[in-house]
């Protein structure tokens, strides 16, 4: 697929599609006469009023596209970067579905332009995304997009800029959802490896994995008691980005758990099939990666993915174990289907062996975050508040929703161990919290943010411009907050 920006359309498009304010009477320039003509009359008949509403008109004597769709961009004032991606996602996704391959877009610009057109380009490629990887014959998605041109009247450049850049990120997050939506008898911890390994070589980046007897000579206690009871032997997978020559890494965690049947303290066979996005906080810092690899800033950051799968056998750790870690604190297991934030355990405390001396964790960690803020927001948890303020501020800034909960002294308290420890549940209330406590044991009181995503990684619907399943969400926000960490540390 080819994305540009012109200052005129091309001829022979499939369609052009105009976004329109309610209640505007701006006509869009660069269009031909044959379009403003139409575009006129559908302002006459009041259509595509509302967000997302289209009308749709074949153009019979337009040499620049075969059909005119009008879109409502909903109201002036409320239009943001989020509804930006929607749009220009929603029309591409739409469109593809019934066959076009070459679209021309006439959207909003103004002053906020680059920030609309980056978010344009986003919305376009993650609307390619379709999860029907193993479908076959006639169920299989064969239409794709060819070529997509964005009208503007400017010549700045800045805005081809932002183009290219949206691109490498939805890119990157459709990378990171293709990991994630792969099924679990493919996606284990040493194919997520290799995965990242392939694309580590591919972009450039440092890459090391550590093998289950790298695992048991280094002491990664923690991580091999979640995965000693699968036949697939867990992986800890390391990317290395540097930006910045010497300046200290910022480490980026993620959960890897290939799959979460709950292992002895098993779930509910309703839904368990979800749980192959166990690993989508792994995806996405695979996905981070890829990006900052090839955004290229002067930051430094280090990857490291948790991977293991959390299955009952003969050999599975229980309820009641005591398990060690790497970090030297030892975990009282009551419950192991809360594996995630004893993978993590180790995670963390490597990711600081390795040099960094800030964290962020990515992880479908609690069903409780699920509880408190739906499949909306990425639930948010802190050891440094201005830290966190800014990324919260970002988040709004990109327009992904993310919302702080609260990690007291009192959820600590919780997970006080009788004969280990630390607990690896604190009870029924306060889960997400409980689980944020744990963490926090095992990131050596450095600045830490720890992302629940649990809600936002695999929503339970699909979107207009988000095909069902995995969702990439939040990895754009922390690219641009990497970035801004990073240029602001130095
Ligand atoms: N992977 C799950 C959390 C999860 C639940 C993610 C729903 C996405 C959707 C995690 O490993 C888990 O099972 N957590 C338990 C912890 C509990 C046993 C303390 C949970 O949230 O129920
Ligand atoms: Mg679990
Ligand atoms: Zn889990």
């Amino acid at each position: 697929m080819r994305i540009r920006v012109e200052s005129k359309l091309p001829e022979g498009l499939d369609a052009v599609v105009v976004a329109r304010f309610s209640g505007s009477e701006e006509v869009p320039a660069g269009l031909d006469q044959a379009v403003t003509g139409l575009l006129g009359k559908v302002k006459e008949i009041g259509g595509a009023e509302k967000f997302l509403e289209t009308e749709n008109i074949l153009l019979t004597d337009s040499t620049t596209a075969k059909r005119l769709v009008v879109m409502g961009a909903g109201k002036q004032e409320d239009f943001d970067v989020m509804k930006a991606r929607q749009l220009a996602g929603t029309a591409a996704r739409s469109l593809r579905k019934k066959g076009a391959q070459k679209l021309g877009f006439v959207f909003p610009a103004g002053e906020k332009g680059p920030d609309y057109f980056q978010a344009y380009a986003e919305g376009v490629v993650l609307s390619t995304f379709e999860p029907g990887f193993y479908h076959t014959g006639e169920n299989k998605d064969t239409k794709v997009l060819e070529d997509v041109v964005f009208l503007s009247a400017s010549s700045d450049a800045t805005l081809k800029d932002r183009v290219e850049r949206g691109v490498v990120v939805a890119e990157g997050q459709n990378f990171a959802r293709t990991l994630a939506n792969e099924p679990p008898n493919n996606m284990y911890p040493a194919r997520l490896a290799e995965e990242a390994e392939k694309m580590s070589k591919e972009v450039g980046l440092d890459f090391h994995v550590l093998d289950e007897k790298q695992l048991e000579e280094g002491g990664f206690k923690a991580i091999l008691a979640v995965g000693q009871g699968s036949i697939h032997p867990p992986r800890m997978i390391v990317m290395k980005y540097n930006g910045a020559g010497d300046a200290p890494y910022i480490g980026v965690v993620g959960k890897g758990i290939t799959f979460d049947s709950g292992g002895i303290s098993i779930k509910p066979a309703e839904s368990m099939d979800q749980m192959k996005f166990d690993m989508s906080g792994g995806a996405w810092t695979i996905g981070t990666m890829r990006i900052l690899a090839q955004l290229k800033p002067k930051i430094n950051v280090i990857g490291v993915v948790a991977a293991a799968e959390n299955l009952p056998s003969g050999s599975a750790y229980r309820p009641g174990d005591v398990v060690g870690s790497l970090e030297g604190k030892t975990i009282e297991v009551l419950n192991t289907d809360a594996e995630g934030r004893i993978v993590l355990a180790d995670g963390l405390a490597y990711a600081r062996k390795l040099g960094a001396t800030r964290l962020i964790d990515m992880a479908t960690l609690t069903g409780a975050a699920v509880v408190a803020v739906g499949h909306v927001a990425t639930a948010v948890f802190t050891s440094d508040q201005a830290w966190t303020d800014k990324f919260l501020q970002i988040a709004r800034e990109d327009g992904e929703r993310a919302w702080q909960l609260p990690l007291f002294p009192e959820y600590t308290e919780q997970i006080r161990g009788t004969t280990g420890d630390l607990l690896n549940t604190g009870g029924r209330w306060g889960g997400a919290s409980t689980a944020a406590a744990f963490l926090k044991e095992f990131t050596g009181g450095v600045p830490w943010i720890h992302l629940d995503i649990a809600g936002t990684a695999h929503p339970e619907s699909e979107k207009p411009y988000i095909a069902k399943g995995s969702s990439g969400q939040i990895i754009r926000t922390l690219v641009d907050f990497l970035i801004d960490t990073g240029e602001n540390a130095a």
